[in-house]
């Protein structure tokens, strides 16, 4: 059994399919490229450096579409609803968290499947993220 290669008995992970780390690390770094420039968000990040939080989000990711478990290696279990407890996450700051999250999506070299796949994840993940009314 073990000597059968995996692939032969696994279809590849949406993680894999869509290129694996490079991917996930590209589209975060564009991502933060548009919260860095942002006046609503980008006072919403605690630290300095926008670097630690890229992080997260990028293992994040990694680890939710099916690569390696290294984001809860190192943080344990998401909980992101109660991670973000801390921040006023309103309609304003959801709209603008998906536009530049629209650009880093539109900028990858997706599939349409893949791209509406992680399209409809990220609104739906986007919306239970709102904390606060107005
Ligand atoms: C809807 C608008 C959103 C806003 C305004 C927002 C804002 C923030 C802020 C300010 C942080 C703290 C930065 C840090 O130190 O890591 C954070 C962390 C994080 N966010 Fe969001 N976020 C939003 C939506 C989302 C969504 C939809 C996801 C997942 C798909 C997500 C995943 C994460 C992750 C994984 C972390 C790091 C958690 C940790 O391990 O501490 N966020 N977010």
């Amino acid at each position: 059994m073990n000597d059968i290669p995996r692939d032969t008995l696994q279809e590849q992970t949406f993680y894999e399919q869509v290129g694996g780390e490079e991917t996930f690390r590209r589209l975060v770094h564009r991502f933060y490229q548009g919260v860095a420039e942002d006046p609503l968000l980008r006072p919403m990040y605690p630290e300095a450096d926008l670097g630690p939080a890229e992080e997260r989000f990028a293992l994040f990711l990694m680890q939710y579409w099916g690569g390696p478990r290294t984001y809860s290696d190192h943080r344990g279990h998401p909980r992101l609803r109660m991670r973000h407890a801390p921040f006023q996450v309103d309609r304003a700051a959801h709209d603008a968290w998906l536009r530049h999250m629209r650009v880093a999506v539109d900028e990858e070299e997706l599939s349409e499947e893949h791209r509406t796949t992680l399209w409809n994840y990220l609104t739906y993940a986007a919306a239970s993220m709102v904390n606060t009314a107005g």
